[in-house]
């Protein structure tokens, strides 16, 4: 009996597909921005530009002016006071970008 239990518990066939949940679903904009962006874009700290309806004309400005993809590879890259990937060091472009998103829906201007 005990063979055959050692053998059950040696076997990993359950492993490649735990690691490939845990990396598959990209975090949503609206977590990353209230987990690190907001510090900044919240309260316009270090030049950041707030983010709310108050400021949509900042950010439609800035879409039509400079485009979406722009200012997500902006957010990615950093830009000056703003620091690559908003300091979120694992996020993922897209998760990057899903936090864009929520800013911009923030301010009503997307
Ligand atoms: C340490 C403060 C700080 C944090 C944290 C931060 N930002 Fe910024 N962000 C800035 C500043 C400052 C600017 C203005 C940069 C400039 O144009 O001079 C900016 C500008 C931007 C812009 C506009 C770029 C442009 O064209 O004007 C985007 C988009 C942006 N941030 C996205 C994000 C996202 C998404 C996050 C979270 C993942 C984030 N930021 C976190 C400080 C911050």
């Amino acid at each position: 009996m005990l063979p055959v239990l050692l053998l059950a518990a040696c076997s990993d066939s359950d492993a490649p597909t735990a690691a490939a949940a845990t990396q598959a679903e990209p975090r949503s904009g609206a977590l990353l921005y209230r987990q690190f962006c907001v510090t900044c874009h919240g309260s316009g700290v270090a030049g950041a530009p707030k983010v709310g309806k108050e400021n949509r004309l900042y950010w439609s400005h800035e879409v039509e002016e400079e485009g979406f993809d722009t200012l997500v590879q902006e957010a990615i890259n950093g830009v000056n006071a703003m620091p690559p990937r908003g300091n979120c060091f694992d996020c993922s472009d897209e998760e990057v970008r899903n936090a864009v998103i929520h800013m911009l829906q923030l301010s009503g201007a997307k």
